[in-house]
This record gives C-alpha cells, structure tokens and sequence, in this order.
C-alpha cells in the first residue's frame, strides 16, 4: 500500500490514475479545482481523499501538506495539473496563464515533494510533462517553454536524488497526444486514456527515469531533438 497524491485528477490522465491508484487498494489523495468532479470519484472510492484547490495560488502547500498528512505520509507525488492554450494571437493573457501553471505552480510543488522525499530518505515524484518540451512551438510557444523547463528540471532533481544515494526518484512523462479531450489539426498517433494511464503506472513502478507515451513518441522525440532549426521551421 503506498501512500500517493495526485495532482490534477478531476479529469483526464490524472483522473484515470487516480481511479487506478485507488482500485490498487492505495491510499491515494487527489486535487483540483473542480471539487464536484473530486467528490464524484471519492463516492466510488473510499480510499481517495479529496482536497479542492487552485495550485496557482499562494495557499496551495497548506492544501498539500493537509492532504498528505490526511493520507498518512506520502510515498509517490504525480503532477498532472497543467495544459496549454493555442494562442494564435499571441496574447499576453494566455502566456502568462501557461506559465503560471506549468512553470511557477509546477516548480513549487516540485521543490516541496523533492525536498520532502529527500528529508524522509525516500519517495516518488512523477509528472506528465509533454513531447512538446523537445522543441519550440509556434501557436503556442509559452507551452512549449514551459514543458521543456518541467523536463530539464526534473532531469536536474534525478541526477541529484541520483547522487544522494538515497531511494529518491524522478520520472519524467513525455505524452505525445492522449485522447482526454478534442485535439485539433494534426492530430495521429493518439493514445486513449485508459492506455497511456497503464503505461504511466508501468514506468512509475519501474522506476524509470523517462518515458514518452506511447514509446513510438520516443522516435518523435529524438528526431525532433536532432533536425536543424531551418528544416524544422517548415514542418
Ligand atoms: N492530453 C494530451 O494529449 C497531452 C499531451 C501531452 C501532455 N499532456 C499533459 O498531461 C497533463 C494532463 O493533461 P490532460 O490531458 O489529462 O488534461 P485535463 O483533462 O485538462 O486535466 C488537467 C488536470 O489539471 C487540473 N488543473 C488544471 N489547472 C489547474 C489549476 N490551476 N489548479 C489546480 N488544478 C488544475 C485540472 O483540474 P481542474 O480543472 O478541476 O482544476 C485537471 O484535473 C497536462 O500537464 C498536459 O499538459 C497532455
């Protein structure tokens, strides 16, 4: 029985983690902003509990250190909360939402579980970061931005809980596109939920340090790393 918090478990990926934590018989704790959505999955789950919050605001390592001692401990931290906005117009608004979500919330939460882990001499901090980290994106360059900041951060942190020699560990998720919600324009290789839920577990379990969901969108990856800039811009 592990002792897990998920973070951005009202829908999608993170919900179906959730779902998958609990019926695992874990004492599993999970937020958002949407309590009523929280709530729902509680009802089916007795061992889920529910703490509703926004991770953008100040208050949000009260919510997580309430949750955790709720749980009784904390052996696996996943940030699922985050997302990206096609932002054609480039609008300030929209940029600056990205980041607060993706950068400044995430990078707090991050700080807070590692810090934990390596004070307790071990745990887990998982997050679903995204294909797009491997290289700038144009409708949406604060996105990508901000997605490559959660990888390079986190490959930071692997290599020190790598270095302390204590079980700490970092796993880094890298979707390509997950059917949670409607994509638009060029859309393939899409994975449904349930399918990438399952994948997630396995290199959470595995330990594994990165994993791109599904694998093939590890080939995307290293192609996208290594073709230069003038090829790329015409894709
Ligand atoms: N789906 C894909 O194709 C895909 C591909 C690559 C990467 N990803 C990444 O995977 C992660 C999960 O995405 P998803 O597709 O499962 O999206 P989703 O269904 O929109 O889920 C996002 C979760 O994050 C929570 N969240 C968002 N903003 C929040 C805030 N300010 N405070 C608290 N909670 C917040 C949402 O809860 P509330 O709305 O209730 O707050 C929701 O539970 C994201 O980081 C996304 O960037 C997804």
């Amino acid at each position: 029985m592990k002792r897990v918090i998920i973070v951005g478990a009202s829908s999608g990926i993170g919900k179906c983690l959730a779902e998958k934590y609990a019926y695992l018989k874990n004492k599993v704790g999970i937020t958002g902003r949407r309590c009523e959505l929280l709530n729902r999955l509680k009802l089916d789950q007795p061992n889920i509990v529910t703490a509703c919050f926004d991770i953008t605001e100040s208050t949000s390592l009260r919510h997580l250190e309430l949750l955790k001692e709720q749980i009784g401990g904390l052996d696996l931290l996943i940030i699922s909360a985050g997302g990206g906005e096609v932002n054609e117009k480039y609008e300030w608004e929209k940029e600056d939402r990205m980041v607060q979500l993706n950068v400044n919330a995430f990078l707090e939460i991050a700080h807070w579980a590692f810090s934990l882990f390596m004070k307790q001499g071990h745990g887990q901090l998982a997050v679903i970061s995204s294909i797009a980290a491997n290289r700038g994106n144009s409708i949406s360059p604060a996105y990508s931005a901000a997605k490559a900041f959660q990888t390079v951060y986190l490959e930071g942190l692997a290599i020190r809980a790598h270095k302390s020699l204590k079980p700490v560990y970092i796993t880094t998720i890298e979707p390509g596109f997950v059917a949670t919600k409607k994509h638009n324009g060029k859309v393939f290789w899409m994975v449904p939920v349930e399918k990438a839920a399952k994948q997630i577990i396995q290199a959470i379990e595995n330990k594994k340090t990165k994993v791109y969901i599904s694998k093939r969108w590890g080939l995307v990856a290293w192609f996208l790393k290594r073709i230069p800039y003038n090829m790329y811009r015409r894709l």
